[in-house]
């Protein structure tokens, strides 16, 4: 079992948004015993630990208490909240700080020949996603009818294999639709690297531990800022 004397952040194992992270809660004063292939890095100079997982898990790593805190994806925090959210579930846990990386925005993308004259391009088509409910979400706030079609990657390609129209993926420098003859059509929702912690608040050790962190995190932001 685990006690709650030490606090445990959960961070992207590989990926965009690990190298910035991990220097953000290094600037913060937090030095780990490196063991970068594995999952779990003891911290040495605070009693504050990493878990170094795929984004996409954060979120519910939080939910069901196996971390305390997460650096992620806006994006990632909202789709879950929102499938959360349609499945009934109480909201599990929210972003309180914004940390100015990992900036990039989900956005639809079509063929490079096709004329955008506005959402309505998109009505009765398919659009390949890794984010159904964020999509959704957007289509009904534009009054279009659209089918998702639910991918876990590579949905650059989708159109090519004739498995959708269009997409709806993160575009970041763009190089990734360059590459695959697309073009971003329209913004769904901007997104950047947050700080997620549970909705509800600590109540023990943890509680002092995290508003230390974030004394020291505010410290490092607004140095950044
Ligand atoms: C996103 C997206 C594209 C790429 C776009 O993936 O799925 O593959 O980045 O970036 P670009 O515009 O700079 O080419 P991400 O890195 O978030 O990884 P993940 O989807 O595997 O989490
Ligand atoms: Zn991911
Ligand atoms: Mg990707």
């Amino acid at each position: 079992m685990r006690t709650h004397d030490r606090l445990r952040i959960a961070i992207q194992k590989s990926g965009r948004l690990s190298d910035p992270a991990r220097d953000l809660l290094a600037r913060a004063g937090l030095a780990f015993r490196e063991s970068r292939d594995r999952l779990f890095c003891y911290g040495e100079s605070l009693p504050i630990d990493l878990l170094l997982v795929r984004d996409d898990d954060i979120p519910g790593l939080i939910a069901e208490g196996t971390c305390d805190l997460g650096v992620v994806g806006q994006n990632v925090l909202e789709e879950q909240a929102l499938e959360r959210a349609a499945e009934g579930k109480p909201e599990a846990y929210r972003a309180i700080r914004d940390l100015g990386f990992g900036r990039c925005r989900l956005s639809v993308a079509v063929p490079n020949e096709w004329e955008w004259p506005g959402p309505d391009r998109l009505a009765g088509l398919r659009i390949a996603t890794s984010y159904p409910q964020l999509l959704a979400r957007w289509l009904r706030n534009q009054g279009v009818a659209a089918e998702p079609v639910v991918l876990s990657g590579s949905v650059e390609i989708a159109p090519r294999l004739g498995k959708a129209e269009a997409i709806c993926d993160l575009v970041s420098t763009g190089a990734t639709l360059m590459a695959n003859q697309l073009k971003e059509a329209a913004v769904v929702f901007e997104s950047q690297a947050v700080l997620a912690a549970p909705a509800t608040p600590f109540g023990d050790a943890r509680a002092e531990l995290a508003a230390m962190l974030l004394r020291r995190l505010d410290a490092v932001l607004s140095v950044r800022a």
